[in-house]
This record gives structure tokens, C-alpha cells and sequence, in this order.
């Protein structure tokens, strides 16, 4: 066992809406308890900080919408998830809601309301009802400052610049989790009688995501090594309005947007005639959930010979935009495009990894002791497609379960063994990075050309030959170079991409998000998750 090496309770490995969710749950119900909160990079660097149009709940004394319901929620969840999504799990998230936003409200989020007094409901794609609780169109930085101010107040260190490599199991359970420190270069070990994985998506597999940088997909690639199940893989989500524009590719747009009327439009003359479509692929139009509308939008562009189709909010008033979406509005403006004037050039991008690493209901893997929170984990909430707003309420619903089942749970986890620390011995520093940089491009553009909104076995085939000789060629480097976050983050990224192969191959039919030329239907029968389990396990 290494030097100075502390024991925790608790390793939590990410610190978006998940993992702050799991901290401050724990900690509610025992204060002394002793926490580790990571962060890759610092702060806020995860997809929360970025989320925008907000938080699906249904919350009663609604004047303006008393006809919506649980039961409403649960359907339209369900509807979205294209018969894959587990009901129990649906219905657990949506009975859960309201207390999740009430906790919110307690930690000290503002969300927008009417007349200071009722939660101002938006509208997303999918949803039957107005019920999206937001602040204005940056719901998710509002969320992720709240919640990290709380955490500070707790004096929970948040130890950013922190990057999990890979779990440690011992006698099949886990004991915490190799940490390269990035300011010294050199991984430490963290022995912790619980880790939670809360490590976010794997977006940054494909070449355009609305997603941070971060977005690698480590959790998932880490829960694999150690034995851990995934399912539903395939499910990669194309967020339909991402902005399109040479200085910027992955800024979205949010759904809510076409909640308050914002029309999707084909180029204008010259290129086209500046008309609607959506209409001619579902009656719901732009409110369709967001595997219809992306694959829309893919199909005018790609019959048409479009680089992308635009929408328009530009007929409400200049101030009601201005007010919804003052963070658009302003980010818009420095690029020379007044949204309250004209339409916003978009196209899909992906967003969203709806499958990952399988949980209970209390967030429980299939490794004893360890715990997936959050978009990381395939809960059987999202089904085959996500519902829009659904996601930052399973990581407040699975946070409070996970909190509140390792609290149950501690007094009989013993301590960690002696754990083995990192041997850097024998490697020596790589002078390969050039390497490292054109893997990962080449990796993102193949993902995106073979493995994108639409697929057929042929493209699917050819990627996964591309992942095969990337895999043997980046665990060379691994073997012999010193560890770096590039190296790391493109070794997770390269496994994720073949488990998204692996799944799309092996599903013999279009469903929700994974759209084959194949196979262009449902295949009769009850519709079954893709669980890949890691060799041995
Ligand atoms: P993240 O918030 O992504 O956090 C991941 C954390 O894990 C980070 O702290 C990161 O540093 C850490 N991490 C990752 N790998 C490692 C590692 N190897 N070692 C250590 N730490 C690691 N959902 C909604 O419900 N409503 C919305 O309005 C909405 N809008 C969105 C808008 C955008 C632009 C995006 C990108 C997403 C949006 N989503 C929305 C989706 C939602 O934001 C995410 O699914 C959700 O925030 C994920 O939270 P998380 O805590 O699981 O992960
Ligand atoms: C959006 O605001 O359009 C994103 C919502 C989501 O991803 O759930």
C-alpha cells in the first residue's frame, strides 16, 4: 500500500447533478460520514453546467395546466422510450419529481415563476403538458452553483483536476479507484468502502455533440474493466437543434424553443424555399419527441442537399424571446445572429448516451459496493429513447436513492484491504501525443459517418473493424507510455465506441434512437434490452 493514503467512506467519482446529488443525500442522513468529490477538470466542467431547458415535473396547484398527472408523465415517458423503458423505473422517477424539485428549491435553486408565486412551466418535444420547471435557459448552471455552494458549506473538499482511471476490485467488490492527480502527472490510489460513478455520457464519441469536452464515457469504460453490466448502448442521442455556425459547433438550442412556437424551417432562397416540414413526418411537428424530429431534419437535409435547416422564433415579441432565453439571446449576439429577427441555422448533434452501466432502483451495479448515478448508469428509465427534461431528474431521484441505500449499507462494509499502489516503473513519457490527437479524430469521424442517426449493418461492420485496430494500437501505448488525461480519455472513448457497435449490431430491428436501413421496422414480439456482459463475469 502507498504512502499518505487516506480510507473513505465514500468515493464519488464526478460532480454534476448526480454526484452532488448523491454527497448532499448522504450526508443528510449521517453528517460525519468521509467523502472524496472528483472532478476531471474543475467545477461545473460536466453537462449539467450546460443543461438549459430544464427539469420535467409535474407539480400540482398548477392553474394553468390541472389536467396534467403522474400518470400523464409516466405515458409520455414510456411513448418516447419506444417500448423499452422498464415502468417501474418510470413511475419510481416520476412519483419522485416534485420532491426532487422541492429539494432543489431548498438547496437554494431559483427557478423562473409566475407572478413570484407559481412555477413558470415550459413545453419540450415528447411531453403532453406544460411541465418543464426551469431558470429561464440555463437551468443547469443555476442547479450545479447551488448545489456545489451547499456542498462547500458542508466542507466537503470537491479535489478537481482529479481523473478516475479505473476502479479496484477486490474480492469482487469494490475498493476504491486509481486517481490520476493531474497537477503532479503521477496516479494515487483511493481506497473508499463505497464509489459511485457519476461520471456523465459519452457524447464526445461522435464528432459534433452539443456536450462538453469532457463527455468521454470514462464511467462507463471504467464499470466495464471491473465487471460491470451495461445495456441499451445503441441509444445515442441526436439532439435535433444544435446551432450551426463556422465559429461554433456545439452549442445547443434548447427544446424549449419549439415550446413556445419556434418553427422549423428549410433553407430560404436561394437554396430552398424557407418552408416548414415537420408537419409531413409527425402531426405532433416540432413537439415530436427528439428522435423524430433529429431524423427529420437528417432526411431534408440529406434529400435536399441542405448543410442545415433553421429555426425561427422571430414572430413573438422581442422581449418575450429576449426574456425565455436571455442566455441564447446573448450568446447569438456575439456571432452576429439576432434571434428576435431571424432564424437560427441548426443541425443535429449528439447529446445524449441513453444506455450505460445497469442499476437498480437503489443505483446498485452488479459490483458489489459500487453505485452508477446519473447519465452514466442505464436505469430503464430512458428506454430506447429519452424523454426531453427527464435527465437532471433521474440524477436527483437516483442521488436521494443511492444516498440513501450506501447510508444503510455502510455499517457493514468493512474497510478496504491494503491495495497495491500504481507501478509507473517501467513506463517512460510518450512522445506520441500527435498520435493520441489523430486517433481521436479519426475515431469521432468514423462514429459519426457509420454509427450516426442513421445506420446499416455494412457501416456498422466497417466501424467496428476502425475500433479494432484503434483498440490494439492505443493499448500499446498504454502498456508503455506514462498515463496521460488524452491517452485515458481516448482509451474509454474507443471502448464505448465498440460497446455502441457491439449493441446496434446485435439489435435486429429500428427502435426509438437506433434507426437501420437493415432492418427498417419493429421486430414482432416483446421488445428486449441489449445487456453486453464484460468476458468472466
Ligand atoms: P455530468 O454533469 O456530465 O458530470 C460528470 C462529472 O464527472 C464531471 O464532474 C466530470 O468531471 C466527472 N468525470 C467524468 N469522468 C471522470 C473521470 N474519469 N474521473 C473523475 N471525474 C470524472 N437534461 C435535462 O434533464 N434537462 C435539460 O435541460 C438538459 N439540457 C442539456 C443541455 C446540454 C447542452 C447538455 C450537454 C445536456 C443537457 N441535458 C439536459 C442532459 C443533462 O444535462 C445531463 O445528462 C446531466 O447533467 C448529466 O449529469 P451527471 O451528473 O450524470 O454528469
Ligand atoms: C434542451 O433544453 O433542449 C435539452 C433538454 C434535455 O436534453 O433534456
Amino acid at each position: 500500500m502507498g504512502n499518505n493514503v487516506t480510507n473513505y467512506d465514500l468515493l464519488v467519482l464526478g460532480s454534476g447533478a448526480a454526484g452532488l446529488s448523491v454527497v448532499l443525500r448522504a450526508l443528510e442522513r449521517n453528517p460525519d460520514l468521509k467523502i472524496a468529490i472528483l472532478a476531471k477538470n474543475g467545477p461545473g466542467d460536466g453537462s449539467t453546467a450546460y443543461a438549459q431547458g430544464g427539469i420535467a415535473a409535474v407539480m400540482d396547484g398548477s392553474e394553468k395546466d390541472a389536467t396534467d398527472s403522474i400518470d400523464s408523465h409516466v405515458a409520455d415517458t414510456l411513448d418516447a422510450g419506444a417500448g423499452l423503458c422498464n415502468e417501474r423505473a418510470v413511475r419510481f422517477v416520476a412519483e419522485r419529481a416534485k420532491a426532487a424539485i422541492e429539494w432543489l428549491v431548498a438547496q437554494g435553486v431559483a427557478f423562473d415563476r409566475e407572478n413570484n408565486a407559481e412555477f413558470h412551466l415550459g413545453r419540450e418535444g415528447g411531453h403532453s403538458h406544460r411541465r418543464i420547471v426551469h431558470s429561464t435557459d440555463a437551468t443547469g448552471r443555476a442547479v450545479e452553483d447551488a448545489l456545489i455552494t451547499r456542498l462547500r458549506e458542508r466542507g466537503v473538499k470537491l479535489l478537481d483536476q482529479h481523473f478516475a482511471v479505473d476502479l479496484i476490485v477486490n474480492d469482487h467488490r469494490c475498493v476504491g479507484a486509481y486517481i490520476l492527480n493531474s497537477a503532479t502527472g503521477h496516479v494515487e490510489t483511493i481506497p473508499a468502502r463505497v464509489v459511485v460513478l457519476a461520471t456523465g455520457g459519452a457524447s464526445r464519441v461522435y464528432l459534433y455533440s452539443t456536450n462538453p469536452v469532457g463527455s468521454t464515457g470514462d464511467g462507463m469504460a471504467m464499470a466495464w474493466r471491473a465487471g460491470a453490466r451495461v445495456g441499451n448502448m445503441e441509444f445515442s442521442q441526436f439532439h435535433p437543434t444544435c446551432l450551426y455556425h463556422p465559429k461554433e459547433r456545439s452549442f445547443l438550442i434548447t427544446e424549449a424553443v419549439r415550446g413556445e412556437g419556434g418553427k422549423l424551417l428549410r433553407p430560404s432562397a436561394p437554396y430552398s424555399d424557407g418552408t416548414r416540414f415537420m408537419d409531413s413526418y409527425d402531426s405532433r411537428g416540432e413537439l415530436a419527441p427528439r428522435d423524430i424530429v433529429a431524423r427529420a431534419i437528417d432526411d431534408v437535409m440529406k434529400r435536399e442537399g441542405h448543410d442545415c435547416v433553421y429555426l425561427d422564433i422571430s414572430h413573438r415579441p422581442a422581449d418575450f424571446v429576449q426574456h425565455h432565453f436571455p442566455t441564447i439571446y446573448a450568446k447569438l449576439m456575439t456571432l452576429g445572429i439576432d434571434i428576435t429577427k431571424e432564424p437560427i441555422p441548426v443541425v443535429p448533434a449528439a447529446h445524449y448516451t441513453s444506455g450505460g452501466v445497469i442499476t437498480d432502483l437503489k443505483a446498485r451495479t452488479n459490483v458489489a459496493n459500487l453505485y452508477a448515478v446519473g447519465e452514466v448508469a442505464c436505469t430503464g428509465l430512458h428506454g430506447a429513447n429519452r424523454l426531453a427534461s427527464n435527465s437532471l431528474l433521474e440524477c436527483l431521484v437516483f442521488g436521494d436513492a443511492a444516498g440513501a441505500d450506501i447510508v444503510e449499507k455502510l455499517p457493514a462494509i468493512a474497510d478496504p484491504p491494503p491495495i497495491r499502489a500504481w507501478d509507473e516503473s517501467w513506463v517512460t513519457d510518450s512522445d506520441e501525443e500527435v498520435v493520441v490527437a489523430h486517433n481521436w479524430d479519426e475515431l469521432r469521424r468514423f462514429m459519426w459517418d457509420y454509427v450516426g442517426i442513421v445506420r446499416s449493418t455494412k457501416r456498422l461492420q466497417r466501424a467496428q473493424h476502425r475500433v479494432k485496430l484503434l483498440t490494439s494500437e492505443i493499448a500499446e501505448y498504454y502498456a508503455s507510455f506514462r498515463v496521460t488525461k488524452d491517452l485515458l480519455e481516448l482509451r474509454n472513448l474507443v471502448l464505448v465506441a465498440d460497446l455502441i457497435v457491439r449493441s446496434a449490431l446485435a439489435r435486429k430491428e429500428s427502435r426509438g434512437l437506433h434507426f437501420t436501413i437493415d432492418y427498417p421496422g419493429l421486430k414482432p414480439g416483446k421488445p428486449k434490452d441489449t445487456v453486453l456482459t464484460p468476458r468472466g463475469k
